[in-house]
């Protein structure tokens, strides 16, 4: 499986980073044999540690991490580097990783039983893959994720451009949700029944970086460039940044055309992440709220923008804010082969799908898929409803992670994949191994025609992505609300 190919990242470009890198010197890690090799080398411990989650005078809260650290320890690679990571667990449990976003190869994918064996407590597992895209990623288990990552197992991955843009402050905000108790305790209803059902583990305590924020020091003038990661089980953040108007330069990782955001929201589901720059335009010494308003009537203010007295400069800089493209494939929608999927189940997912397989029926849908045939089949919804499983993909809730491909998409060609969320609720869908742009919303061409690893569809929306299905495997393609990907909203797709 190491014959993933990228068309345009050429050994010879690989080569030339490399170089420069070797030149810089001061960026290698100090292992000798990283400098014959070009390879970077990075350790992960996973195991349990104290964090200082909510804010004094609450004491620190248990967790599991990553070396001790809320968030795990950043890793930072540049584009074309090769990295070797090598995971040990000291968990009491098994785990393994998983580079959310990074196209890998399969074996390198970290998903138990399908893509490796399980890391067993006490084992070391090593990683090895080269960063063909730069961006922003990050890396969480894939085992009991609910619970691992719901403990605090995350981290970030940075993957620098060549030539990225120029700002004054590269930050990061990894954002993550806990459902603490009045004591600062974990509360350990991991997996209930109830937040599988609804929209998952929604925690009370909302951190940047693992703490509650209060401030964000800024200066008048400066250009940041913020990436956000969502980190969180199931809460999705909808961020309103005040007076400031954010540009997003990237979504999960990819370059997208620099824009102003929708109704003036930085909309994040669980998993996926967006760099902006923002331009630091308030007055010196003055407050600016950024507020979370995804949840009506549950708003919240996250942190405030807190201004030096004194400025940068008095005006926003001018300088260009596109990034440069990823090495992907780019989908021939006039050959694309086309698949249906559809999202049943969750609380009041009956009612959802009486109601739209009467609207679908009415409107005669020409594409008698997986929609049409379970919308029309009330015995077919019946049993699933009744089969003990609460979510559902085409008709299947997946007990595990080793089952039949939901999919086969033919290896290099071009696919859409027409998905219909007749659910009641909100599902952010991510497909390993590969980036697809999102072509359309009910029916709908997106404006930006965004490249994304995890998309967020809305209660009943249909979305179409389109993908050249050019990494050979079998992939995960499920929701990152971890309770319902633990409650059987997940399916795999085999690209061979
Ligand atoms: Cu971020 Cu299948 O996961
Ligand atoms: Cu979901």
């Amino acid at each position: 499986m190491s014959d993933f190919r990228v068309p345009t990242l050429t050994r010879r470009t690989f080569l030339a980073s490399t170089a420069a890198l070797l030149s810089a010197g001061a960026m290698l890690p100090l292992q000798s044999n990283a400098r014959a090799t070009g390879i970077r080398e990075f350790r992960l411990r996973a195991g349990p540690g104290r964090a200082q989650i909510a804010p004094g005078p609450h004491g620190d809260t248990a967790v599991w991490c990553y070396d001790g650290s809320l968030p795990g320890p950043e890793i930072r690679i540049r584009q074309g580097e090769r990295v070797r990571i090598a995971v040990e667990n000291a968990l009491g449990e098994e785990t393994t990783v998983h580079w959310h976003g990074v196209r890998v190869p399969n074996a390198m994918d970290g998903v138990p039983h399908l893509t490796q064996a399980p890391i067993a407590p006490g084992e070391t597992f090593t990683y090895e893959f080269d960063a063909v895209d730069a961006g922003t990623f990050w890396y969480h288990p894939h085992q009991r994720s609910f619970e691992q990552v719901g403990r605090g197992l995350y981290g970030r991955l940075i993957v620098e451009e060549a030539d990225a843009v120029r700002v004054d402050r590269d930050e990061t905000w990894v954002l993550s949700d806990w459902r603490l108790t009045k004591t600062a305790e974990m509360q350990d209803d991991f997996g209930n029944r109830h937040d599988m059902m609804h929209n998952g583990r929604v925690g009370n305590t909302v951190t940047v970086n693992g703490r509650v924020p209060d401030v964000f020091p800024v200066r008048k003038g400066e250009r940041i460039r913020l990436r956000l990661i969502n980190a969180a089980n199931a809460r999705i953040f909808g961020l309103d940044f005040g007076s400031h108007e954010p540009v997003i330069i990237a979504l999960d990782g990819q370059p997208v055309e620099p824009h102003a955001t929708e109704d003036g929201l930085v909309v994040l589901g669980p998993a996926m992440r967006a760099d902006m720059i923002l331009d630091m335009t308030a007055n010196a010494g003055g407050r600016v709220s950024v507020i979370d308003r995804f949840y009506e009537g549950l708003e919240y203010r996250l942190v405030d923008l807190a201004y030096d007295d004194t400025p940068l400069r008095e005006k926003a800089p001018d300088w260009p804010v596109v990034l440069p493209p990823n090495p992907l494939p780019e989908p021939d929608l006039a050959m694309a082969i086309r698949h249906e999927v559809t999202f049943n189940g969750g609380m009041m997912g009956a009612m959802v799908m009486q109601e739209m397989g009467g609207s679908m029926g009415e409107k005669g849908q020409d594409t008698p898929g997986a929609m049409g045939g379970m919308m029309g089949n009330m015995g077919g919804m019946m049993n699933m409803m009744h089969s003990g499983g609460i979510w559902f993909i085409n008709g299947v809730a997946a007990e595990g992670h080793v089952m039949d491909p939901m999919l086969t998409l033919a290896r290099d060609k071009s696919h859409v994949i027409a998905m219909t969320n007749a659910t009641a609720w909100h599902h952010p869908i991510h497909l390993h191994g590969h980036s697809f742009r999102v072509i359309s919303r009910n029916g709908k061409p997106t404006p930006h025609r965004e490249w994304q690893d995890t998309v967020l569809m809305s209660p009943r929306e249909r979305v179409e992505i389109a993908l050249v299905a050019d990494n050979p495997g079998d992939w995960m393609f499920h929701c990152h609300i971890l309770e319902h990907h633990a409650a059987g909203m997940m399916g795999v797709f085999r690209v061979a």
